[in-house]
């Protein structure tokens, strides 16, 4: 008999088939219309039940943020991996060693504290590594700001025999502070552009240069000029959110991921407690463009935001037309962080009937 949502204990995630599908076609046709090979980032649902569909879309190859992400990849199948993230724990260095000896491994370096590091982990098990460097193209977290900097990097990588140098990446998330949709779009194009220039750069200073990677679902989907540019590493896109919705890059029936709760309580008539809280939310809000004024969007059965989070508590301090014991159905403000929450999420169909329960490997 077909377990049915109506039958699942709440809280809990459910992700639309449907919504999923499309989500992960129309990502695949941009990239294929702008020509960018399309390596989506899998933090955002480290499900290899989706990674495979991402790879069936026509994805090369994923992109991971930790080293264990990367073993959980491999142990799936998956063949090319990028952990975007710099790795500079001398155990973790090792950890990525290991799951480079059966897979194609990039890993992220953006000092030459780093590269030194890996170098030397890499040469003692004489297993040479691929890197590709970080830029900062406006982000302030992690990479190189200035063209001078990326080719004395670069050029320090080419000296060490262990490695071997790919390429750049970004990762423009500041484009989601934006102020505005268009200027979200001004700022994404302007990253991509950046790192397509440095790209330029090394190379006309002799450098080689192959890949130029950028990545994040708002500039995937709105940059207007990708010159330059050869891999896109989208993450969200495959489910969306409250702040994509916020921001204007995607609409309520494009997000594929939502949460089911009940209403606990009643206490006064304009508050509603549901039972869910920042334990499977989160409490992220966005900022500027992607500030979704709270914490989730009640769906249905009428919309009404989530304005407060405990632990197990969530709060709607407006509410209308709810009853204790009722059932409502939200969009997570931010789904990575739903999706790495949760123990386990359902593939749903349209007439709520649950397809699959997939379990969230880092709980494994
Ligand atoms: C290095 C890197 N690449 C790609 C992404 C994907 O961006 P998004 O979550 O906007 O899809 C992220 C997200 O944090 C990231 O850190």
């Amino acid at each position: 008999m077909t377990t049915r949502i109506a039958d699942l204990p709440t809280p809990c995630v459910l992700i639309s088939r449907r919504i999923l599908e499309s989500n992960l076609q129309a990502m695949a046709e941009r990239c294929r219309s702008l020509g960018v090979r399309l390596r989506p980032h899998i933090k955002t649902h480290n499900l290899p039940e989706i990674a495979q569909r991402q790879l069936h879309a026509g994805a090369g190859g994923v992109t991971v943020a930790t080293p264990q992400e990367a073993a959980l990849a491999a142990r799936h199948g998956v063949r090319d991996i990028f952990v975007a993230r710099e790795v500079a724990d001398r155990v973790d260095l090792c950890a990525l060693l290991d799951v480079a000896r059966s897979v194609h491994l990039i890993t992220a370096v953006d000092s030459v504290a780093g590269a030194e590091a890996l170098a030397e982990v890499a040469a003692a098990r004489e297993m040479p590594m691929a890197v590709r460097l970080e830029v900062d193209t406006g982000g302030q977290r992690c990479g190189v700001a200035t063209l001078e900097a990326l080719t004395a990097l670069a050029r320090r990588v080419l000296a060490l025999p262990a490695l071997r140098l790919e390429g750049i990446f970004t990762h423009e998330g500041h484009v989601y502070g934006a102020a505005d949709h268009q200027d979200l779009i001004r700022q994404a194009t302007a990253a991509v552009q950046a790192l397509g220039a440095m790209g330029a750069g090394l190379r006309a200073a002799g450098v080689p240069c192959g890949e130029v990677s950028v990545g994040s679902s708002p500039s995937a989907k709105t940059a207007t000029d990708f010159r330059g540019v050869t891999e896109v590493r989208p993450g969200n896109y495959v489910f969306n959110d409250g702040m994509q919705v916020a921001n204007g890059t995607a609409r309520i029936e494009d997000c594929a991921l939502s949460v089911v709760a009940t209403v606990i309580s009643r206490p006064a008539p304009d508050r509603a407690v549901l039972n869910v809280g920042s334990k499977l939310l989160g409490s992220d809000r966005g900022k500027n463009a992607s500030d979704t004024g709270g914490y989730g969007l009640v769906l249905e059965p009428e919309r009404q935001v989530l304005t407060r989070l405990y632990e197990e508590h969530g709060v709607i301090d407006a509410a209308t037309g709810l009853r204790v014991g009722q059932r409502v159905r939200l969009l997570p403000t931010h789904a990575c962080i739903v999706a790495n929450l949760a123990r386990t999420v359902a593939l749903v169909d349209d007439r709520g009937g649950v397809v699959e329960v997939w379990s969230n490997r880092r709980y494994a």
